[in-house]
């Protein structure tokens, strides 16, 4: 049986590949061109070492001077003692650089409709599907996107999950004079070619070993309809999910039917929605996302929180997680700025 496995890495970029039935990562690495530094093959060492960040595995002989029974706690690895029993997502803290045959992909996607999802927001919808095999990313992982007939790059998160018809989604904030919204206004026809690279990032979910709280900011919420995505095709989430979604205006607001959706397939899931300028029709939250925290379940729960929106809000939350005391949390956090508007 084969389990399908990534490998990120500490300048972001994330290789994918295939490991055979009880195969040993590290040979399963070497045999798909990922050299990753290695010198005695024993467990001895440590050299190989890495953390498993999802999925299920089996590790042969560690000597405790590779790994500590803490470090084993944390689920640090060693790729030569390694095996996998699920699909798994491994993190090295060195650059792919280190590693022959690593890095992103460059890919063409045909332009299947660019549809308005509110007055600011359009999700621009890609067929890749003249790849020859699935393009693999992780859910919350980003693409950077060249503008059609124009020099210009953005970047944008994946609003899906990997799918075997590389269906490829992107949530987009349309600007005044946005390059990329100007085009999405004013030129984008379906069957247009659109060039990717991709995958980026290191804001993707990793291990669900406890509950999950996810801020999103405006068209941050990109990120987490592709976790969602992928929570809810797998079914497999035990621990409670908790979404804030956060906009300036109530008009930013999207993706409401498919945000309720998530309740019917993920137990435990519960969404608020937050707008900072409300106006007297609004009749549901506002003021700051995190104003509305259940400060008590925070306190009392350990859990893993992931953040993406603008930089501002990314920084009042670390401020505020450090100025209530919550101790017992792992932050993930991307930040975005308008130039790059996901
Ligand atoms: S290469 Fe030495 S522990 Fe893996």
């Amino acid at each position: 049986m084969k389990h399908k496995v990534a490998f990120s890495f500490a300048d972001g970029k994330t290789v994918f590949f295939d490991t055979s039935a009880d195969e040993l990562l590290l040979d399963a690495a070497l045999r798909n061109g990922v050299n990753i530094p290695l010198d005695c093959r024993e467990g001895v060492c440590g050299t190989c070492q890495g953390r498993c960040e999802s999925g299920e595995y089996t590790l042969d002989y560690v000597d405790e001077e590779a790994l500590s029974q803490e470090d084993l706690a944390q689920r640090k690895i060693l790729a030569c003692q390694t095996r996998v029993k699920s699909d798994a997502s491994f993190y090295f803290d060195f650059d792919s650089t280190l590693c022959d045959g690593t890095g992103t992909s460059t890919l063409a996607a045909r332009v299947v409709a660019a549809e308005l999802v509110s007055t600011t927001t359009a999700i621009l919808r890609l067929d890749a599907s003249a790849q020859p095999r699935q393009f693999d990313f992780l859910p919350g992982q980003y693409a950077r996107v060249k503008v059609p007939g124009t020099d210009e790059w953005r970047s944008y998160s994946f609003a899906n999950h990997p799918n075997a018809r590389n269906e490829l989604q992107f949530l987009i904030r349309l600007l005044p004079n946005g390059v990329m919204s100007t085009y999405l206004r004013e030129r984008c026809t379906p069957g247009d070619m659109i060039e990717l690279e991709a995958p980026l990032g290191a804001f993707y979910l990793r291990q669900v070993e406890r509950p999950l709280v996810m801020v999103a900011g405006g068209t941050g919420l990109s990120a987490f309809l592709g976790m969602l995505d992928d929570l809810s095709a797998k079914r497999n989430c035990v621990h409670p999910v908790h979404l804030y979604y956060g906009v300036t205006h109530a008009a930013d607001l999207c993706e409401s039917e498919r945000i309720e959706s998530y309740k019917s397939n993920i137990e435990g899931f519960t969404v608020e929605t937050v707008v900072t300028n409300a106006t007297p029709e609004w009749s549901g939250k506002t003021g700051l996302t995190m104003d509305h925290f259940d400060r008590s379940f925070l306190e009392s729960n350990g859990f893993d929180m992931y953040v993406c929106g603008p930089p501002p809000m990314v920084e009042a939350i670390k401020t505020w997680l450090i100025e209530q005391g919550i101790q017992d949390y792992r932050l993930y956090y991307e930040k975005f700025g308008e130039s790059n508007a996901k």
